[in-house]
């Protein structure tokens, strides 16, 4: 039934908000009787569809690819035919900047210059003076701007996802633990308190220390805590085949670094390169040493108060160049040392964690078993212990087991171990 036209005016000037209800309703017009329903089973099914795909694993062939059923040739072509590739070029100068009728001088490498204006879908504010751009084949009018050029293995080097360690992972070592919060945590959450006493806070930390101790593993600990974007290299990455190429990579790693807001930078293993320089009378480790020497330059060429930070892990501190380690560059020096007895029951507890053990297996007991060992040692007997316990077939992990494996670990390895040989350098 129509409304009367006098309620009609009523209503138009006194309109009564909608409720709850009315808003309930609202939201179901469109929707068919069962999409409640359906939409649930549809999530159930991608979340079973997860399921089944970490059951399975990594399969071989994983390329990325779809499946070739799904492949497109056809209309891919054509695509490709209608969007032209562009070239790179420079914009050396900007002609009349901030005008209507600017023009832009790029420089296009091997070819010529030009003066050209801009495509349709770039702005003047997005084009600056050195920027790299993308210019069409026709009439070369700039496309895109580019980011700078930095080499992709350099990229590649950045840690995208955060580590799953946590400093609760991390056995002992409080301490080490403590300084390195106090170096890379503190100037970048508290920069003012070093601005007011007036003092530069350090820019790098080194931690050394015998194999297995726990330097990478605090490290990665460091990398998950702070939302600093974390750079990994690892010393050999940049030993190059051809001369300059490491110190190059050096560079656009600090240049890339520079340009995040906060950034942790690691050399793992950096004894591959910063070792101390010496004359071998054939100049076949010139190259690492120049590599080595971009580092130290880079190293000064960064404010202190600024947000890169450096970390650097060996195993060897007495190899490396004394450039390297002076004050003012690595100013901190972590000492890893062996885990006393408390910190060796807290390592057997972090690796037993995820374990089904026995209940009161007496780790303080174990620990006592095992004087002068590491870290990775110990994580090496929870292992042993439960390859003991499968092949007795058994579901949990009794503490006989884990006393055959320190017998076998420890007094077996002894051979092997390198710790007693290191701990002399250190
Ligand atoms: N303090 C610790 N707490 C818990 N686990 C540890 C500790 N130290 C070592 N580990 C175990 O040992 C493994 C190896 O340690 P890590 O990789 O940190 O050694 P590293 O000091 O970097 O040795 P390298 O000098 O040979 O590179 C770790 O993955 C971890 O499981
Ligand atoms: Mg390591």
């Amino acid at each position: 039934m129509a409304p009367e036209p006098e309620d009609e005016i009523k209503d138009e000037k006194n309109p009564r908000p909608l409720d709850e209800d009315d808003i309930a309703l609202l939201k179901t017009y469109g929707l068919g009787p069962y999409s409640t329903s359906i939409k649930k089973v549809e999530k159930e099914i991608k979340e079973m569809a997860k399921k089944v795909n970490d059951l399975c694993g990594i399969k071989e062939s994983d390329t990325g690819l779809a499946a070739p059923s799904q492949w497109d040739l056809v209309s891919d072509k054509q695509m490709m035919q209608e969007e032209q590739p562009l070239q790179v070029a420079r914009c050396t100068k900007i002609i009349n900047p901030n005008t209507e009728d600017a023009k832009y001088v790029i420089n296009v490498k091997q070819i010529a210059k030009f003066v050209v204006g801009l495509g349709d879908k770039v702005s003047p504010t997005d084009i600056e003076e050195g920027m790299r751009v993308g210019v069409d084949r026709n009439k070369y009018q700039i496309q895109i701007p580019l980011p700078p050029k930095i080499d992709p293995s350099v990229t590649m080097m950045t840690v995208e996802e955060k580590p799953d360690v946590t400093y609760n992972d991390v056995g002992g070592c409080k301490e080490q633990i403590e300084k390195m919060r106090e170096v890379v945590e503190l100037p970048m959450l508290h920069p003012e308190k070093f601005v007011k006493l007036g003092i530069d806070p350090p820019k790098g930390v080194l931690c050394y220390g015998p194999p297995g101790t726990g330097k990478t593993l605090l490290a990665r600990a460091v990398a998950n805590r702070t939302d600093a974007c974390f750079i990994r290299v690892i010393g050999s990455e940049l030993v190059q085949k051809y001369v300059g190429e490491g110190a190059r990579m050096v560079r656009e790693l600090f240049q890339m670094a520079r340009s995040k807001k906060a950034c942790i930078v690691f050399f793992d293993e950096v004894d591959a390169i910063g070792g101390a320089r010496f004359d071998d009378g054939v100049g076949g480790d010139n190259e690492v040493q120049r590599t080595m020497l971009e580092i130290v330059n880079q190293l000064d060429g960064f404010d202190a108060r600024g947000n890169i930070k450096v970390l650097m892990a060996t195993n060897r501190p007495d190899t490396l160049d004394p450039a390297l380690l002076r004050p003012g560059r690595l100013d901190r020096k972590v000492e890893f040392g062996l885990p006393d007895l408390e910190s060796r029951t807290q390592i057997f507890k972090i690796h037993t964690r995820t374990m089904n053990c026995e209940r009161d297996i007496r780790f303080e007991l174990l620990a006592r078993l095992c004087p002068n060992s590491t870290g990775a040692d110990i994580r090496s007997v929870c292992t042993e212990a439960g390859m003991y316990a499968i092949r007795a077939r058994r579901k949990t992990v009794t503490e006989k087991d884990f006393l055959d494996a320190v017998n076998k670990v420890i007094k077996g390895y002894q051979k092997f171990s390198a710790t007693p040989k290191y701990m002399v350098y250190n």
